[in-house]
């Protein structure tokens, strides 16, 4: 599995050219590319990056790649990013490393966002895996009904969970947010489903990523695939 990550990362590596500025994705196939990435830097690559998580930031930092920020630079050239389900359009769900607000800030800064990943985050219809849904501390408890009421409104009957509270450490984002996950099985949809979220004043975001990516590198045992 690690080894069609690196090989998608690998393709997306290909799209970049010395004096471009890049987002930087979150998670263990963002984690390749950044890896690679540090390689063409140490070869004399000139590129100036904008991380999308402490844990990306820490990582490029340890291998030279020079880092900015947002407030300094309006656009970037090109994000890439990592997935936790891709559909045949292209719309993506994200946020199971808990980084979907900045990765979600830094894509839509970004003049173009390619997606790397293994097959095994392909689907037909979004919604297998859980929708991580960032939510502020302040009134965590009706937050929690107004999301759980869209939700039934979707069709997502099974449980929403407030991420961690199972391990007894309930999980913090980079902001200082908490995330709840949300089942549903297939979201049939996400565009009104994205608008009623975000219409819920303790809703920071959701990991819905819609209309954002314009090309995907797949990896199967048999060769990575480009989808556009
Ligand atoms: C983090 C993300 C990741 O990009 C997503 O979870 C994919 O991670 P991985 O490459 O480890 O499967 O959205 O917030």
């Amino acid at each position: 599995m690690e080894a069609l990550k690196r090989k998608a990362a690998a393709m997306a590596l290909t799209e970049v050219r010395s004096g471009m500025r890049l987002g930087l994705g979150t998670g263990s196939t963002a984690r390749h590319f950044v890896d690679l990435l540090g390689e063409k830097v140490a070869a004399g690559m000139d590129v100036l990056c904008v991380p999308t998580s402490e844990v990306t930031a820490t990582q490029a930092r340890g291998l030279n790649i020079p880092l900015s920020d947002l407030d300094h630079l309006d656009r970037l050239d090109l994000t890439v990013d990592g997935a936790d389900e891709i559909d045949p359009a292209l719309n993506l769900i994200k946020g199971a490393g808990g980084a979907l607000l900045r990765e979600k800030i830094v894509a839509a800064s970004s003049d173009r966002m390619i997606v790397i990943a293994d097959q095994s985050k392909r689907v037909a219809e979004l919604g297998r895996f859980p929708l991580p849904i960032e939510v502020n501390r302040f009134g965590l408890g009706a937050t929690r009904n107004a999301v759980a009421r869209v939700l039934a409104a979707y069709g997502a009957d099974k449980a929403l969970t407030l991420r961690g509270e199972d391990k007894g450490a309930v999980y913090l984002t980079d902001g200082g947010h908490l995330i709840l996950d949300a089942c549903f099985g297939r979201i049939s949809q996400p565009e009104a489903l994205s608008r009623e979220l975000l219409s819920i004043p303790g809703v920071v975001q959701h990991g819905l990523f819609l209309g954002m990516c314009s090309k995907a590198y797949v990896a199967t045992p048999n060769g990575v695939e480009v989808l556009e």
